[in-house]
């Protein structure tokens, strides 16, 4: 099975994260973590997993994962498996935006993705983080509940 992590990252938190799964699917499955700017295109080919991070950023995607995620084609996910992720602040208010792993699913699946686990959030303790206790080993453990069968 080929499965790809694509992340974003302003401060760390989110590509710690994104690490934390790819190395929970090793030895078990071929498996990349790519940041989203240094995506090459081919990666996306003969995939059977997709797990797309963001940071939450206005109740969004970053900037930089929005295009990418727009400029993905049609039907391109046909076939392939999908999930995403956020991390996110723990204050309730922050809450009223909403956040980026919902609407990174959304697109996926959009864009053909067939939506094999719902997303989910991290949580940091502040903007730049650093992430909540445990939050890498819930990481793991998403995975391993969640795409390792
Ligand atoms: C411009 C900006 C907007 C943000 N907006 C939100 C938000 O709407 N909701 C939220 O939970 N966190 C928000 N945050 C906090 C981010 O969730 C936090 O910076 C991120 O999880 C850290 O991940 P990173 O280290 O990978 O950048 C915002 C942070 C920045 C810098």
């Amino acid at each position: 099975m080929k499965a790809l992590v694509i992340y974003d990252t302003l401060y760390g938190n989110t590509e710690q994260i994104a690490q934390t799964i790819g190395s929970a699917f090793s030895p078990l499955k071929e498996v990349e973590v790519v940041r989203v700017n240094k995506l090459n295109p081919k990666q996306l080919t003969g995939l059977k997993l997709l797990i797309i991070g963001s940071p939450t950023h206005g109740g969004r995607p970053t900037p930089v994962m929005q295009s990418f995620l727009k400029q993905l084609p049609d039907s391109i996910l046909k076939g392939v498996n999908v999930s995403a992720f956020d991390t996110r602040l723990t204050a309730r208010w922050v809450a009223i935006f909403g956040y980026a792993a919902g609407r990174i699913a959304e697109t996926l699946k959009k864009k053909g993705g067939n939506l094999i686990a719902s997303p989910e959030g991290f949580f940091v303790k502040g903007k730049k983080g650093p992430l909540k206790d445990g939050e890498l080993e819930r990481a793991a453990s998403w995975v391993k509940t969640k795409f390792i069968s």
